[in-house]
């Protein structure tokens, strides 16, 4: 008794002290990242050494500065030499000016919060913006030596960030800064105390008026109808979940009306939806489930063209589309497909269209397609369709390409996954693009036999059926194994 009682007050004497641990943790951090020697050590060392190192753990306290202005940003450097290590408090809404990184480069560590980076290219006297990142709480953003950037947290809550640069900057002489809505380049002195524009005149060299054209990508003539917009690290499989709970229920109202009024997406969607009514044509067949089964309009649309009168029922996140589909008929739950209820052998066929690469990762996917296997008959069919990673009309390589710039792997990525915004919209989706073999060796791994795979166009040549791998979205036909 007495031993337990003693070990109870030594066990909450322990919890009360600061968890020294961890601050000693970042303190060592500080220590190893002096003791290098920076001549080979670089961003991708830093990087590496940085991923090791939980910022949402660390004890950062004490190094907190105290924010005095609620529109700017509040510094406390830790360290100078030969690395600058520096702890920065962000305000809500508080954003850094756009810089020139000129001879210097950096990681940035969210410890709390969120900051996103937005970078931009000037180039032939215009400046755009390039990439975004959402950096949330344990996202290490690169500040590679050459990029124009800014930093900003867009919440309502306070962030903490850590900055590690190289070389330090003993002041900011020579720092370029952009100001968008009057395409000015203001060129800072040593005087000045922050790369700002609330800086007085004396602490700029030079201000070059008209220095640039700034096109704005929403307002230029090819702005694209979404945006890539990565978040980082990789949210998990609940998050994502939300995010496209919400992303639909913003979507539902509209959804048949995008639909059908977007001639690509009309052409792809009836192509496939033919294809299927065609191949159900050639079964005998009772009961059918749509995974996904967003509206139901195209579920209805399968059964009308297939000229048969099998039960329809649905499985679908967004219960605001769901209910959609339930006025039409449908026998409709709202839930995502891997807490559906369905039960074992229950159905002849099964699609999921369009929203496959919706499911957050490939070990979740694998269960997902053997809990499909599970409710259907023995040579059952399931109808999938998914972006293919390679289409070059597509995304696909687009998304690749920022997976590799921004170091995604690294931030829980897997090649292909994208986080993209519709232009105008709140809501931010993931989506998986795939490559060809990716979704083969899935879906037989998982107890399907592939019976049929076409490459169908979707904004170039929308409907038709495409020859090349690099060309089209992959639409599958697929049959339960023995
Ligand atoms: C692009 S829509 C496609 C709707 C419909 N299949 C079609 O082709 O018109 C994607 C749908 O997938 C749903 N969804 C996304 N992830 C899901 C999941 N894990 N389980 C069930 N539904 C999901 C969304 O709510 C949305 O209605
Ligand atoms: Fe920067």
């Amino acid at each position: 008794m007495l031993c337990s009682e003693f070990l109870g007050t030594l066990i909450s004497f322990i919890h009360s002290l600061p968890s020294l641990k961890s601050m000693n943790d970042f303190d060592s951090l500080v220590e190893l990242l002096k003791q290098q020697d920076y001549s080979t050590y670089d961003l991708e060392a830093l990087f590496t050494t940085l991923l090791e190192f939980d910022f949402t753990k660390a004890d950062l306290q004490q190094y907190i500065p105290e924010v005095k202005d609620p529109h700017n940003y509040a510094r406390n450097i830790l360290c100078l030499e030969p690395i600058e290590v520096v702890v920065l408090a962000w305000p809500a809404r508080s954003s850094s000016a756009i810089h020139f990184h000129q001879g210097f480069w950096g990681v940035v560590a969210v410890a709390e919060g969120r900051l996103d980076n937005v970078t931009f290219t000037h180039q032939d006297g215009v400046v755009t913006e390039s990439n975004m990142e959402c950096g949330l709480a344990g996202a290490l953003i690169k500040e590679s030596d050459g990029v124009i950037h800014l930093l900003k947290n867009p919440t309502d809550e306070l962030a903490i960030t850590v900055h590690f640069y190289y070389p330090p900057l003993a002041d900011f002489d020579g720092m370029e800064i952009y100001d968008l809505s009057t395409e000015t380049i203001g060129v800072l002195n040593d005087t000045a105390e922050s790369a700002s524009w609330s800086e007085p005149r004396t602490s700029f060299k030079e201000i070059k008026k008209k220095a640039f054209k700034y096109e704005a990508l929403e307002k230029r003539k090819d702005a694209p109808s979404h945006r890539i917009h990565p978040l980082i690290p990789k949210p998990g499989a609940d998050e994502i979940t939300e995010l496209l709970t919400s992303y639909y229920r913003e979507q539902a109202a509209n959804y048949d009306h995008y639909d059908t009024n977007h001639e690509s997406r009309r052409l792809y969607t009836s192509r496939i939806n033919r294809l299927i009514a065609d191949d159900l044509s050639k079964t005998q067949m009772a009961n059918y489930l749509a995974i996904a089964c967003g509206t139901g309009r195209r579920a209805m649309e399968i059964r009308a063209l297939s000229g048969m009168h099998f039960n329809l029922f649905g499985v679908d996140i967004s219960s605001e589309m769901g209910a959609i589909a339930k006025k039409r008929g449908i026998s409709t739950q709202s839930s995502t497909w891997l807490n559906a209820e369905v039960e074992e052998r229950s159905m002849d066929a099964v699609s999921f269209l369009y929203a496959f690469g919706h499911i957050s990762s490939a070990a979740e996917r694998a269960v997902s397609l053997t809990k499909i296997s599970k409710c259907l008959q023995v040579g059952g069919r399931l109808y999938l369709d998914v972006f293919n990673v390679i289409d070059r009309f597509e995304w696909g390589p687009r998304a690749v390409g920022v997976y590799e710039q921004l170091d995604l792997q690294r931030m829980g990525y897997e090649k292909g996954d994208v986080f993209y915004r519709k232009t105008g919209g709140k809501s931010i989706a993931y989506l998986h693009y795939f490559a060809e073999n990716e979704i083969t060796e899935l879906l037989n791994e998982s107890g399907f036999k592939i019976i049929s795979l076409t490459h169908v166009g979707y904004t170039k040549h929308p409907g038709e059926i495409l020859s090349q791998p690099d060309e089209g979205s992959i639409f599958i036909i697929a049959e339960k194994a023995e």
